[in-house]
């Protein structure tokens, strides 16, 4: 069975993406995870899906401009209508995550409305353990928009 809850991109990081220290710009990073995700999370429903929130975005080093990067994105967790995709970045010079991420899409019909995705099977300890990250991730997240909405 083709294992549709995964995606990977595998490109060159070129001289329009850089900033104004000559690396790869953050915001371009940031465009990298969205479209990796977004084309994970369309598979995955196969259906047009949106972005409701982004969020723990951590840099850990630079990426070069020239360089090889690749960019993972896995469906960890679905809801209702919601699918939750960890997506990971990474460089060739260092070897190592750049930065991960969740990232969370919302399957919608044509009025932009929410439709019902299909629940993710949890059939390895290691998919049991990352569909829990993401549930407490979404604990927190509730915590943050009731400590935020007191200043709203
Ligand atoms: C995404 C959108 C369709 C959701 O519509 P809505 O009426 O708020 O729908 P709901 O309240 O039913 O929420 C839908 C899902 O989003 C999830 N969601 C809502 N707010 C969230 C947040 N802050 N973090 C994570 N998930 C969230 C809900 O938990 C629900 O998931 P579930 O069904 O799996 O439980 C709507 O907010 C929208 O169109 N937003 C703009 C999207 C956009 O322009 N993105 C950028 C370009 S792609």
């Amino acid at each position: 069975m083709e294992d549709n809850r995964f995606i990977s991109f595998q490109f060159i990081s070129e001289p329009t993406d850089v900033n104004f220290g000559g690396k790869v710009h953050g915001g371009q990073v940031m465009k990298w995870i969205d479209q990796t995700a977004y084309a994970c999370a369309s598979h995955y429903a196969s259906n047009y899906c949106v972005t409701v929130y982004v969020g723990g975005i951590r840099f850990y080093r630079p990426i070069a401009i020239g360089a090889i990067v690749k960019v993972n994105a896995k469906v960890i967790y679905t809801g209702r209508t919601s699918i939750h995709i960890a997506v990971d970045v990474y460089s060739r010079e260092v070897r190592e995550g750049e930065f991960s991420n969740v990232i969370v899409f919302v399957s919608v019909d044509e009025n932009g409305s929410p439709i019902p995705v299909r629940p993710l099977p949890l059939e390895t300890e290691e998919e049991r353990e990352l569909a829990n990250y993401a549930k407490r991730l979404i604990d927190l997240r509730k915590s943050i928009d009731e400590e935020m909405s007191r200043f709203l």
